[in-house]
């Protein structure tokens, strides 16, 4: 062939950020409604890779930034393509908001390449090399994000591993992104500067994340439940704020959308910006809550359910 074609899409983790880096389990969902494709095809000269953000022309960047070239230069070697490959990327997932949106160019740009060399791209396969694209992007990144916009449905991750999440709770949830730039690589040594000034409260933080995860696991596997998922939510942007990754513009959202009605309300990602998830007490509260979450700062709203992914 003489084109390739790759798809992948942003992720949420609803549970577990930043523990899972220490090894406890964390639970994320594919987001539907926010994609990147990328589109890939031999050149005779090096290889480049060009992005635009939805579509819109006026957003193209030619040559591109060292993630995407690292992903393209790593799916190049393993399939022996020779010489260069020119790879179109149009991303609607804004960069920095903890939505996962260097994994998802990645894993785009390694199915399209996969794709063009017209060689079947095993899950495994795809996962190391997109992890090789993260290791430029975050330093030691956990996995998380590259094992989440390669799935189609719920995960619970733990330890480079993911297995597809059992949903039967229906729960809605809107997504608002504050439009402040979050650091991951940052963030994630921030917490690591915490855990060595206060070992003790901090190691505690961890492992109460990680057994969030687990109840979460068992909330979501029965059929109602929502309420409690709430409760959790709320305590572990506690515990997050407690290792330091929250801010500001994080509260006030968090803040907002528990006073328009919202059952609980965190940080998602690597924090310090990025997207707070809102859990909603049903489909009804969605206009009444996004629009407090407008009116507390919100430069984007996006709406998720578990429905899709019940079987
Ligand atoms: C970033 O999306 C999630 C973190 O847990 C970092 C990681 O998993 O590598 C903060």
């Amino acid at each position: 062939p003489s084109a390739g074609h790759g798809r992948a899409h942003a992720k949420v983790i609803l549970f577990g950020e930043h523990a899972v880096v220490y090894g406890y389990p964390a639970i994320a969902v594919p987001l539907h409604g926010l994609s990147v494709y990328a589109q890939a095809a031999w050149t005779s000269g090096p290889s480049r890779v060009d992005s635009s953000y939805l579509g819109d022309p006026a957003t193209r960047r030619p040559g591109a930034d060292a993630i995407p070239l690292t992903a393209v230069a790593a799916a190049r070697a393993h399939f022996g393509l020779e010489p260069g490959i020119a790879v179109d990327v149009d991303s609607a997932v804004p960069p920095g908001r903890g939505l996962g949106s260097s994994a998802a160019t990645s894993t785009a740009i390694v199915r399209a390449i996969a794709d063009l060399a017209g060689v079947p791209l095993g899950e495994e396969l795809c996962f190391e090399l997109v992890q090789h694209a993260e290791r430029v992007a975050h330093g030691t990144p956990s996995g998380l994000d590259a094992r989440a916009t390669a799935a189609e449905g719920p995960i619970r991750f733990q330890s480079g591993s993911a297995h597809r999440l059992g949903v039967r709770t229906t729960a809605h949830f809107l997504v608002a992104d504050t439009g402040v730039h979050g650091n991951t690589r940052s963030a994630v040594a921030d917490v690591r500067a915490h855990l060595t000034a206060h070992p003790q409260q901090g190691r505690a933080a961890l492992e109460r994340l990680g057994a969030i995860s687990g109840q979460v696991e068992q909330v979501f596997g029965g059929a109602d439940g929502v309420t409690q998922l709430g409760d959790l939510m709320n305590e572990a942007q506690e515990l997050l704020a407690g290792l330091g990754v929250s801010s500001k513009e994080i509260d006030r959202l968090a803040t907002a959308g528990l006073a328009a009605g919202g059952l609980g309300a965190k940080l998602s990602g690597g924090g310090q910006g990025g997207c707070v998830v809102v859990l909603l007490p049903g489909e009804e509260a969605s206009a009444t809550v996004e629009q407090a979450l407008r009116e507390a700062g919100a430069a984007g709203i996006y709406r998720f359910d578990t429905r899709m992914f019940q079987p």
